[in-house]
């Protein structure tokens, strides 16, 4: 069959990555995709947020099914509009995308069917949310309610941190993604990321995954959309795993269902392992980058079924084996983000990294000038490995980034932390 994978990101580097090793695809499309995905996919200048050019692009090669990678395409209906055009794709409906679209959705659903997380307060003027903030007193999360590429949230430690966060965001400092506001209870605890695959009723967990947000080593600095992750997630138990199964997904999928927009594709809860047992900070519609990079590393069975499966709604009795050896990805960016950052610097070394056991390289922000690797994004590299252990798979990631030469990137050195500790202390 022909496959079209929308994005550019290291998500859909290894998305595409995946696909191609299945023996059912014929050919494969990723637009607009970038210098890594060209080695395992056909990239096509296409302009995703254009749907009739799509849409005419899968028409006239023949496009038999549509992956659809990032939050904004799902935001913006692509799904609805390849559907409509008689086009099966891999994704929700932008009604059921509302999920990670808005937080406000989200939390009423929460409170509607007894999902555990975070209280909150929904506000559209500054003042009133101030007020509540007074209220409730620090530390408090301060939340705009849109889609703000991962950014769009304060986590305040202090009452003027948060009384600044709502100035911020009500100023404009997220755009349109700010013009609500949500303000949220402080949730302690360790946080993982949980994916479910779903066809609008059943749902089939994923293998777990933790990702680390901040930009900097020590877990230092501003949200990211994420410096590097691993799998499996230890925190993330098989008991842990079913409650989370049964206190969230399952009744979203009923709630969703009920309201008449039943949710298929990639469910991912971003759960925080509290003393009251898991709680939900969040849902997105769409799989995590860069978890997603790790998960299809571990995937051992071809992904292409089950992603039909979503779509056909035959997820029920569907299973996926997973290999036992630990993932884990190091993010290279760009120096100044999540900020400001320059573009067209040139990477060299990859090919003597990428020739290390177990190492696998895929692609965010990077362009093929005149036959060299430049940057040009903010997250640019995936710098991935497998190993036995958590400690393998780091040590073969980091001897890979060594090699790269890219002056004007940084990255985390203390990817898998939480892991490798409780490795050590489970070695005592
Ligand atoms: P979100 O975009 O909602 O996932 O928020 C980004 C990050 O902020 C999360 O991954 C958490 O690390 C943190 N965060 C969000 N909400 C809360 C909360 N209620 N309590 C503690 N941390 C939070
Ligand atoms: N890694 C977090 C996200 O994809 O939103």
């Amino acid at each position: 069959m022909n496959i079209l994978v929308l994005g550019s990101g290291g998500r859909e580097h290894a998305l595409c990555w995946k696909i191609a090793a299945s023996p059912l695809v014929t050919r494969l499309w990723c637009a607009p995709g970038n210098a890594g995905i060209a080695r395992d996919a056909e990239c096509v200048a296409l302009d995703i947020a254009d749907h009739p050019a799509v849409i005419a692009f899968c028409k006239s090669n023949k496009v038999d099914f549509v992956v659809v990678g990032p939050d904004a395409a799902i935001a913006a209906g692509v799904v609805d509009d390849l559907n409509a055009a008689g086009l099966k794709a891999f994704g929700p409906t932008k009604a059921a995308g509302q999920l990670e679209s808005s937080k406000n959705f989200t939390k009423q659903l929460c409170r509607d069917n007894n999902i555990p997380t975070a209280e909150y307060g929904h506000f559209n003027d500054a003042e009133a949310a101030k007020a509540y903030i007074r209220e409730q007193r620090a530390p408090i999360v301060v939340k705009a309610d849109g889609l703000a590429a991962g950014k769009g949230v304060v986590v305040a430690m202090t009452l003027d941190e948060a009384l600044a966060a709502v100035d911020m965001m009500f100023g404009g400092g997220f755009g349109d993604a700010g013009a609500e506001v949500v303000v949220e209870e402080f949730m302690m605890g360790e946080e993982a990321s949980f994916f479910a695959l779903c066809d609008g009723e059943h749902a089939l967990p994923l293998a777990t995954a933790q990702d680390h947000k901040r930009a900097f080593t020590g877990d230092k600095g501003p949200n990211t959309g994420g410096m590097g992750a691993y799998s499996p997630a230890p925190v993330m138990t098989d008991a842990m795993c079913r409650r989370v199964m049964d206190e969230m997904i399952h009744p979203t999928l009923r709630a969703m269902k009920a309201k008449g927009m039943p949710y298929k594709g990639v469910l991912y809860a971003g759960v925080m392992m509290t003393r009251d047992g898991p709680r939900l900070v969040e849902y997105n519609a769409r799989f995590g980058d860069p978890e997603c990079q790790v998960l299809m590393l571990r995937m051992k069975d071809d992904i292409v079924p089950a992603l039909l499966a979503c779509a056909d709604g035959q997820l029920k009795n569907f299973s996926l084996r997973w290999h036992d050896d630990v993932a884990i990805t190091v993010i290279m960016a760009t120096r100044g983000y999540p900020g400001d950052y320059g573009k067209g610097s040139v990477i060299e070394g990859l090919e003597n990294a990428a020739k290390i056991d177990g190492v696998e390289i895929f692609h965010a922000g990077t362009k093929a000038n005149d036959g060299r690797i430049t940057a040009n994004g903010g997250r640019v590299l995936n710098v991935c490995a497998l190993g036995k252990t958590t400690s393998e798979a780091r040590d073969r990631a980091y001897q890979a980034v060594s090699k790269i030469r890219w002056p004007e990137g940084f990255y985390r050195s203390d990817i898998g932390w939480r892991a490798i500790e409780r490795e050590r202390s489970s070695e005592k």
